[in-house]
């Protein structure tokens, strides 16, 4: 039985219309960087592997990539309890960076993240998200390349999880819990 199935993913976004955004947001990225010769993507683990994976396929650009991965303590994230958990291996002092995130929810993990791209000496900072729960939003935070926005609904595949799992579903899906043990976590 297929994940979708036995946990009923109501399909929010299909695969296609991911695909067809992805290259849409690829040919954006590549004319803004077209005279960049020292663009950096830095992606946020784990969520963001999908989407970036996708996209820098489709980039015709000279280009490094690195990783950062946090968390938060609790449920409720304040600006003060986003952790690194793994930092970049790159220096990126003078380098153009595209952050690359799954999801904006309520901002404060990028909040956190732009923050520290800019105190490194980044020459540039931009950020590309899939998805933006721009009603759920507790910062403010510009989005430079953006997906698609959703309704503040908690969702999984592409990247996002629900306790680890869902995320090689090839679309976005609304979890529809069939009781509330099983239940997925309230949106914020
Ligand atoms: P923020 O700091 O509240 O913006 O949270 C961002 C992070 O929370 C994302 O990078 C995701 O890892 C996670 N997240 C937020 N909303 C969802 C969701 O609907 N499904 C799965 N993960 C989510
Ligand atoms: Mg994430």
């Amino acid at each position: 039985m297929s994940a979708a199935k036995e946990n009923r993913v109501r399909i929010l976004i299909p695969q296609e219309d991911l695909e067809r955004r992805v290259a849409e947001i690829a040919a954006e990225v590549e004319r803004d960087y077209a005279e960049s010769d020292r663009l950096v993507c830095v992606g946020v683990l784990k969520g963001s592997v999908f989407f970036m994976v996708d996209l820098l396929k489709r980039l015709n650009l000279p280009v490094a990539i690195d990783f950062f991965q946090t968390s938060s303590y609790g449920s409720n994230t304040t600006a003060g309890e986003v952790r690194i958990r793994k930092d970049l291996d790159l220096s990126i002092r003078g380098k153009d960076v595209l952050l690359i995130e799954d999801i904006v929810d309520t901002g404060w993990t990028l909040r956190t993240i732009l923050d520290l791209l800019r105190f490194r000496g980044a020459r540039s900072v931009k950020l590309c998200a899939l998805l933006d729960k721009a009603a759920a939003r507790e910062v403010d935070i510009h989005i430079d390349y953006r997906g698609f926005e959703i309704e503040p609904l908690f969702v999984v595949g592409y990247g996002l999880d629900f306790d680890e799992r869902y995320r090689n579903l090839p679309y976005i899906g609304v979890m529809e819990a069939e009781d509330s043990a099983a239940a997925p976590p309230s949106p914020s």
